[in-house]
């Protein structure tokens, strides 16, 4: 992925508020994909996620349930860490915004943006959001002054601010994106960032009266405000990459040289809702204190349920943790993956949902266990030494496609690929019929051929779907006799003739859902 062998991904902090649900799990669930597809091709990986645990809505959220934010913030911290783990999420990093750490490096990068000059003290008068954490101004207001995108009313504010010059690097922004067009994945995203930034770009308030927000990280500058959530928490990337030593004198804390330190990201992934905080409030910021520029941003679509907005109000949000209780994580796994088109929409839909299960068991777990159960059965568990060439052919094509499709970062249909070759595999089964050329010991060698290739074709697949069934494909290594689950390059290559084969339950068994007796889908 990288061409230093290292590869740093994210995903968006999430808000320590609420529970996590189908859309944390989405974004969560496709970093660690592509980290461990990068960790698969021999990159050293940091994989980095967390919780954003500052700000207004925090703050109104500990309020409500009558405890301190920093105490709602432990438990979630300690929720979405738990979701994390049962979702089998390979994470390297877990940041939260309280932690000390981070608060010293928000502080040296703000101190950082002061002493260059590049904030400037001024009056705001607008509207906030808290639900969304962010300004309007009065025309983008909806109906009743509610706020454009989550209807929910919005505060009028006359306050001191902070600002930061953020109009000084419109152009400088402009020409980054044009001059790399695979920097905002996918080109709608791109498209929709370059248009808004056809319209003159405002500098950006980074700053809370404490007589306002007082759950925040101080400036440094003026003890009565607290950093703007979002400052503090786009800030939570340069943390985990170790680039910044606060405790160091100004000009030896890194921010003139991030050598030996994972910055810059190698990749952001968020969804397409954050997209204006990451792709213009947080590359100005770093420009104003004269740091490189995350190398990509991936900005996934929306999971919808049936055709409707998923809301706490609607009573519609899906648990990603009931659906896993229920199936397993690899089941979740595979099917929002495969499912979402990589940066379009999908809907959520319980018979969709079977419909990828069924994939899973019906074509994969087939194949693993009719071949385990053949080499047990004819060969007394050993794998043939013999070629095992006969899916070669297919084997090539698949990872060639494969390759490419991660390449640009087409997720679903790497995936796809996948599934396709296990077809391949169940079809080659029925046209060799191993069943009958058991029955012909003129046909023993045709026979080894089969197997041997059947091997070769689950070892290569077991490397495919390592990414997105883990448990699953840990599981199939142990039957294949293998020592782990190999990467996709040695997948080929790995010798298999006399390894000893065992077979075992279905890799993904038939699961009558809990939802078939209650509504009949
Ligand atoms: N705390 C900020 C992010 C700060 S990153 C420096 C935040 N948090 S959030 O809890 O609201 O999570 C937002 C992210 O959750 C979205 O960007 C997206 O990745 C994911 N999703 C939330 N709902 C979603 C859907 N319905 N569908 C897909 N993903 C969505 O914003």
């Amino acid at each position: 992925m990288s061409q230093s062998g290292r590869t740093f991904l994210t995903t968006p902090i999430y808000y320590a508020s609420g529970e996590p649900h189908i859309g944390h799990a989405y974004t969560t669930i496709l970093t660690d994909v592509l980290a461990r597809f990068a960790r698969q091709s021999g990159e050293d990986v940091l994989f980095l996620t967390g919780t954003d645990e500052h700000g207004p809505k925090i703050q109104q959220e500990a309020e409500q349930r009558g405890v301190t934010p920093q105490e709602l913030c432990d438990t979630m911290a300690e929720r979405f860490g738990s979701a994390w783990e049962r979702l089998g999420i390979s994470h390297d990093r877990f940041i939260r915004t309280t932690e000390g750490e981070h608060k010293a490096v928000v502080t040296a990068f703000l101190e950082r943006l002061w002493d260059r000059g590049e904030v400037y003290r001024g009056a705001y008068t607008g509207w906030y959001c808290i639900h969304e954490e962010r300004y309007w101004t009065e025309k983008d207001l909806g109906p009743d002054e509610t706020c454009p995108d989550c209807g929910r009313p919005v505060t009028h504010l006359e306050e001191t601010n902070y600002f930061f010059r953020m109009s000084a690097y419109q152009d400088a922004l402009v020409a980054h994106i044009e001059e790399n067009p695979d920097w905002i994945v996918p080109d709608i995203r791109r498209n929709e960032i370059l248009g808004f930034l056809r319209q003159p770009l405002s500098d950006l308030s980074i700053s809370r009266p404490k007589s306002r927000v007082s759950w925040g990280i101080d400036l440094p500058f003026d003890s009565d405000h607290v950093a703007y959530v979002w400052v503090d928490a786009l800030i939570n990337y340069l943390t985990a990459s170790g680039a910044i030593d606060p405790s160091s004198p100004p000009e030896e804390r890194g921010f003139e040289d991030v050598s030996g330190s994972w910055w810059p990201a190698d990749m952001h992934v968020i969804g397409k809702d954050i997209l204006t905080t990451h792709s213009v409030y947080w590359p100005t910021l770093l420009m104003g204190v004269g740091l490189p520029l995350p190398r990509r941003i991936l900005a996934h679509g929306w999971w919808v349920v049936g055709d409707t907005k998923m809301s706490k109000s609607l009573g519609n949000v899906i648990d990603p943790m009931a659906l896993t209780a229920e199936f397993g994580s690899d089941a979740v796994r595979w099917y929002l993956l495969r499912e979402m088109p990589t940066g379009g929409d999908a809907s959520y839909t319980p018979e969709r949902f079977l419909t990828r299960y069924d994939e899973l068991a019906n074509v994969l777990g087939n194949l693993a266990s009719r071949a385990t159960s053949m080499i047990v059965k004819y060969r007394d568990g050993r794998v043939p030494s013999v070629g095992g060439t006969g899916l070669a052919d297919e084997i090539a094509t698949t990872l060639e496609s494969i390759r490419g499709d991660l390449d640009q970062l087409k997720v679903h249909a790497a995936l796809g690929a996948a599934m396709d070759l296990a077809r391949s595999a169940n079809v080659y089964v029925e046209e060799r019929a191993p069943w009958s050329q058991s029955k012909d010991p003129a046909q023993a060698e045709e026979l080894d051929e089969t197997l041997a290739t059947l091997a070769r074709a689950l070892t290569v697949l077991c490397a495919l779907f390592q990414p997105v069934t883990p448990n699953a494909m840990h599981e199939l290594a142990g039957r294949l006799g293998l020592d782990g689950v190999p990467t996709i390059a040695h997948s080929t290559s790995v010798v298999l003739g006399g390894r000893s084969v065992a077979k075992g339950d279905p890799l993904f068994p038939k699961i009558e859902p809990s939802w078939a007796t209650t509504d009949g889908t």
